[in-house]
């Protein structure tokens, strides 16, 4: 995965780079910067003292040191007051900088801090908004894999309003394994029309696509759909790639995917992804919920109501959003694993 959340202590990251969240002296500080400098050793406080300092918005690299991570990149995020005194450009900038130095310094994998979100005072979902944006857009057009290292848990929270919703979305489809088909479907089928597809269970989905192909025989694109039940799931990948018009690597890295990975599918048709991989692609396709359980069923997997990581997939589908970001910062929040390879 290109860019992957992960919850850790930024100076244990075996990356190329880390990016230290720095004040204009470049002389150390509290927070990430403390930790960074007490576990790189005198050597980087040294080497920061020949920098002559760097301003908001910039930054400056160093060697690691006794950090794991070959480089430190310095920058100083800007300190939040309301928002509306230029802090969002300059914190995407600090991004953009670091990005730019990781690359010209050929680093592979690169590991950020939420910057400003801590004693600069970045409200953290808003910072968090902002490095996704930014480092989302820089792999559109480079090759690297990028972690947004996020510290404490209890720091870090989607929107209440986000997180509320999904929350509610899984208290009404949230099905325990143990409930039976019968006490099941009953309560499906009381559930707001809001919810017409959430009443679709396997056994329904079958028994409709029985229906759908019956109803086909006067049809004469019968041996369309019987194609497509052949079709294995690298030819629907394939094949909706071209009908969306969309490039190989626009998908894969909609998708969040690496290009390994996705060459591994794209040249053995039956090539069996990951359930998370395969909603990854259900995603950057931009795929209905039905479209999706089609694609899914190809690599041998079905959305199950007994499973929180699909339901919030199930939620970003029915809601139109399909941006893989977001949807990941949510199953982070509930502690569920992640989109993409
Ligand atoms: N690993 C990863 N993230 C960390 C770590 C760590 N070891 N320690 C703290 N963080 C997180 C915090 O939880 C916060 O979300 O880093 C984020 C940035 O917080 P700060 O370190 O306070 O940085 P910032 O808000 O940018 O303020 C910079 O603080 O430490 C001083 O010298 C620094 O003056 C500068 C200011």
């Amino acid at each position: 995965m290109p860019l992957e959340i992960v919850r850790n202590d930024i100076t244990k990251m075996k990356v190329d780079a880390i990016v230290n969240a720095a004040n204009e002296s470049l002389l150390g500080g509290g927070g990430v910067d403390g930790a960074i400098h007490r576990a790189a050793g005198a050597g980087l406080l040294a080497e920061c003292r020949t920098l002559g300092g760097c301003q908001t918005g910039k930054a400056k690299i160093t060697d690691g040191y006794d950090l794991p991570a070959k480089y430190v990149i310095h920058t100083v995020g800007p300190i939040y007051n309301d928002g509306k005194h230029g802090e969002k450009v300059l914190l995407e900038s600090c991004y953009r900088e670091s990005l730019a130095l990781a690359k010209e310094h050929n680093c592979e994998t690169v590991a950020f801090p939420l910057i400003s979100s801590g004693v600069y005072g970045y409200p953290k979902d808003q910072a968090l908004k902002v490095a996704i944006d930014v480092i989302s857009d820089f792999l559109l057009e480079n090759e690297m894999t990028v972690y947004i290292v996020i510290f404490d848990k209890a720091a870090y929270k989607i929107s209440e309003k986000l997180f509320s919703d999904i929350a509610e979305y899984i208290d009404d489809n949230y099905v325990d394994e143990h409930t039976d088909y019968r006490r099941e479907s009953m309560r499906m089928n009381a559930l707001p029309q809001a919810a017409p597809h959430a009443r679709r269970k396997k056994a329904d989905v079958d028994f409709l696509e029985i229906c759908d192909c019956k109803a086909m025989v006067a049809g004469d694109d019968l041996d369309a759909k019987l194609r497509q039940i052949d079709e294995s799931f690298s030819q629907m990948l394939l094949r909706k790639i071209d009908e969306k018009g969309m490039t190989d690597a626009e998908c894969y890295k909609k998708a969040n995917i690496d290009r390994k990975l996705f060459s591994k599918i794209r040249s053995d048709i039956h090539y069996k992804p990951s359930k998370p991989t395969a909603l990854a692609f259900a995603i950057s396709l931009e795929l209905s919920l039905a479209e999706t359980e089609d694609m899914l069923r190809k690599a041998g997997f079905a959305l199950s109501h007994s499973n929180k990581f699909d339901i919030i997939i199930e939620y970003f589908i029915s809601k139109g959003n399909y941006n893989i970001f977001e949807i990941n910062e949510a199953l982070f929040a509930f502690d569920q694993s992640l989109l993409g390879a």
